[in-house]
């Protein structure tokens, strides 16, 4: 027997395109009772179980779930994580949140003491909500960004990250000047793109905390390193709205600030993106940017409801974000259950198929890796999560009444959050287990 290829029998669905673009059924597949091949870190076969063990003579070593769902791991296409230490932080709207939470906790930063303990717990709660890729902000400071990348080496992950960029508009204790961003950024680009599966994102906060010289250097950096990511904020709240129009008033919209400058790109990724004109949409779509929609965050600081369909009638890519510490959990099922709730509010449907696109697939398309990640075909890196079905005594027992594949998964969604992941599997490696987790506890 190959003892380094393993097998996972359980129920399998993944996705395979946008509902949106060839109709749900084409949307995704599903194995009843399915077997998982994975053979070096990468998927080498999948399939209904009798297919996949007569293909291999009945020479696999098999791991045998019951009630479980094995999907593709789950993709953040936005989270800050040295926000997870304020987490939670009560009554604010976005700038005020950000003077009065955010700043002081990223302050701490400074001290890689402190950023490396924040990054090994925030890995340690990707895996536990199943979340295998992310798009990450680190501080300004370029050492948080430095044990950010370690750690996640450590873990063999894919990763994409960046040092914030802030030469206005913040304390003084958190700002750099377009040279030291440059010169901070560059180098971590020499050393961390591209390394293994880590992959830099240059990351100025938002439009307000940087001014044109700092723009200008970002859109060089760019030129530079064609294929690094941008990452930053756009349109999340009214007022920020208002107050990019007065710093920025030759331009035309808040997006026209970061088009000026040469950022938006196929690898450009803006968080939020609620509050968009027709004009913005189109020059998204036109560049191929992306958006990552963040709902847990859009709730918490009241900051608006995201228009998907409108998204979606502009071709626009879209991808789920958490956006922790605003964001109010590192779940990605929680997230398609709150994304849910927002088409409600504006009498709009979200269906558990593009739900299940955006937090996986749709997610790797918007970061650029859907030939690496973001579903289960043959070739793809076997990043993946083991989900509970019956995780709780309610989900058990409403799964029990189900009838559809569709039902199971939109119960699924709004029922599991972090108690459905039974196990995550990063690059072929057992990285959390729902079972060793309770043994840790008792022990
Ligand atoms: N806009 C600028 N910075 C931030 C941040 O840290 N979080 C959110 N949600 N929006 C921002
Ligand atoms: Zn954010």
């Amino acid at each position: 027997m190959n003892t380094h290829r393993k097998a996972y029998r359980a129920s399998i669905l993944h996705s395979l395109a946008d509902p949106a673009v060839v109709g749900q059924e084409a949307s995704y597949q599903y194995f009843d009772d399915g077997i998982l091949v994975v053979e070096n870190g990468h998927i080498t076969d999948i399939g209904e179980a009798d297919e996949v063990l007569a293909r291999h003579q009945n020479n696999l070593n098999v791991t045998e779930y019951h009630n479980k769902l094995i999907t593709a791991g789950f993709i953040d296409t936005h989270i800050h994580y040295p926000q997870t230490g304020m987490i939670a932080s009560y009554g604010e709207q976005l700038l005020d949140w950000l003077e009065n939470y955010t700043f002081p906790e990223e302050r701490r930063f400074k001290n890689p003491v402190y950023a490396l303990k924040v990054a090994r717990l925030f890995f340690d709660e990707l895996a536990r909500n199943g979340t295998t890729t992310a798009l990450v902000f680190g501080t300004v400071h370029k050492s948080s960004v430095d044990v950010f990348f370690e750690e996640a080496e450590k873990r063999n992950l894919r990763m994409i990250a960046g040092k914030v960029l802030m030469d206005r508009n913040a304390p003084d204790y958190l700002t750099d000047t377009p040279e030291s961003g440059y010169a901070d950024s560059k180098a971590l680009i020499e050393k961390w793109h591209k390394r293994g599966r880590l992959l830099y994102a240059v990351t100025p906060r938002f439009a307000p905390t940087s001014t044109d010289e700092q723009l200008a250097m970002v859109g060089r950096l760019l030129k530079e390193y064609p294929d690094v990511y941008l990452h930053t904020h756009l349109s999340e709240n009214k007022k920020e709205i208002e107050w990019v129009l007065e710093l920025f008033p030759e331009r035309e919209s808040y997006l026209d600030v970061y088009d000026h400058y040469g950022l938006l790109h196929q690898r450009a990724v803006f968080a939020h993106g609620i509050h968009l004109s027709d004009c913005e949409c189109q020059r998204l779509a036109e560049t191929d940017s992306a958006i990552a929609f963040c709902p847990t965050s859009n709730l918490f600081l009241g900051s608006g409801l995201f228009n998907l369909p409108k998204m979606e009638a502009f071709k626009i890519k879209v991808g789920m974000g958490t956006d922790v510490g605003a964001g109010t959990s590192f779940s990605l099922l929680q997230t398609m259950s709150e994304a849910y709730k927002i088409m409600q509010l504006q009498q709009k449907k979200l269906h558990p198929f593009k739900s299940l696109y955006l937090a996986t697939l749709g997610g790797a398309h918007a970061l650029s890796l859907d030939d690496k990640v973001g579903n289960l075909e043959v070739g793809k890196e076997a990043d993946f999560v083991v989900l509970d079905l019956h995780a709780t005594q309610l989900m058990r027992f409403r799964m029990e009444q189900t009838k559809t594949l569709e039902e199971k998964l939109f119960v699924l969604m709004s029922l599991g959050g972090e108690q459905a992941v039974y196990q995550t599997y990063i690059y072929g490696d057992l990285a959390y287990s729902a079972n060793a987790e309770k043994t840790k506890q008792i022990a």
